[in-house]
C-alpha cells in the first residue's frame, strides 16, 4: 500500500517518512548492504542475500500493490537513510498479521527515525484492520527491544541459540507481538 508522506524535525534534523518509490531502488540496494555491515543485529552478514536494483524495483511494486504490505523509507532531502517493511501473508488463516522489520543507518541513530517508522507502520496497520504485528529481535539488542516495548509489543517467546555471531557464541532471539484489540 502507499501512504501519504509525513515530515519530521528531530534535534535539528529534518526528514520525511514516505512510501518507497521505484526511483529509490538503487539507493535501497546499497543502503541495505551498508546497514547489514554496521551491526550484527540484522539477519545477514554484509553482502549476503544481496538484492540488486531490479530486485528492489519488484519488491517496491509488489508492496505498493498489496493492501497487506507497507514499505517505508526515511529520507533526508534526497538521501535515503532508513527503511522499514511490513509484510503480510498470502494465506487466509494468517491474513490478520504482518511482520515488521527496520534498519537505520548508524550515522542517523537517535533522531527518532526508527520510532517514527514504527509509529507510522502501527498507524497504518491499526487503521487497515490488521490485528497483529510481529517481529523478531536479538535478545542483546536492548535499544530495539526497548523501542518495541514502548510502542506496545510484548515478548511472546524466546528462540534459544537462534544465531551464531562473529564471536563464535550463540544468541537468543525474542519473538514479539503487538495486538490491535
Ligand atoms: C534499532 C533502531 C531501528 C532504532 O532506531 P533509531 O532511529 O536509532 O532509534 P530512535 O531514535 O527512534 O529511538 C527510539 C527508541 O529507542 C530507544 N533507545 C534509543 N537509544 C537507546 C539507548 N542508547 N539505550 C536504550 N534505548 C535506546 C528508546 O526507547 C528510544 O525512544 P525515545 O527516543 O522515546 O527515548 C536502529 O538503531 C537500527 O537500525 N539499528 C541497527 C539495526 C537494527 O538493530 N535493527 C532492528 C533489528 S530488530
Amino acid at each position: 500500500m502507499i501512504i501519504a508522506e509525513r515530515p519530521f524535525n528531530v534535534n535539528g534534523l529534518s526528514y520525511t517518512i514516505r512510501s518507497a518509490a521505484l526511483r529509490d531502488a538503487e539507493q535501497l540496494s546499497r543502503l541495505r548492504v551498508q546497514i547489514d555491515g554496521e551491526t550484527e543485529n540484522m539477519d545477514r552478514e554484509q553482502g549476503e542475500a544481496f538484492i540488486d536494483t531490479p530486485g528492489f524495483e519488484r519488491l517496491i511494486q509488489a508492496d505498493s500493490d498489496s493492501p497487506r504490505n507497507l514499505f517505508l523509507v526515511a529520507a533526508v532531502e534526497d538521501r535515503i537513510v532508513a527503511f522499514s517493511r511490513c509484510e503480510g501473508n498470502q494465506l487466509i488463516r494468517f491474513s490478520h498479521k504482518v511482520e515488521f522489520g527496520v534498519g537505520v543507518l548508524k550515522e542517523f541513530w537517535g533522531r527518532g527515525i526508527g520510532k517514527n517508522l514504527l509509529k507510522t507502520s502501527i498507524d497504518w496497520a491499526d487503521s487497515n484492520g490488521i490485528k497483529k504485528m510481529t517481529l523478531t529481535v536479538l535478545e542483546t539488542n536492548e535499544k530495539a527491544a526497548q523501542l518495541y516495548r514502548k510502542l506496545g509489543f510484548e515478548i511472546e517467546g524466546v528462540l534459544k541459540k537462534d544465531k551464531i555471531l562473529s564471536d563464535g557464541s550463540y544468541y537468543n532471539t525474542l519473538m514479539m507481538g503487538r495486538f490491535n484489540e
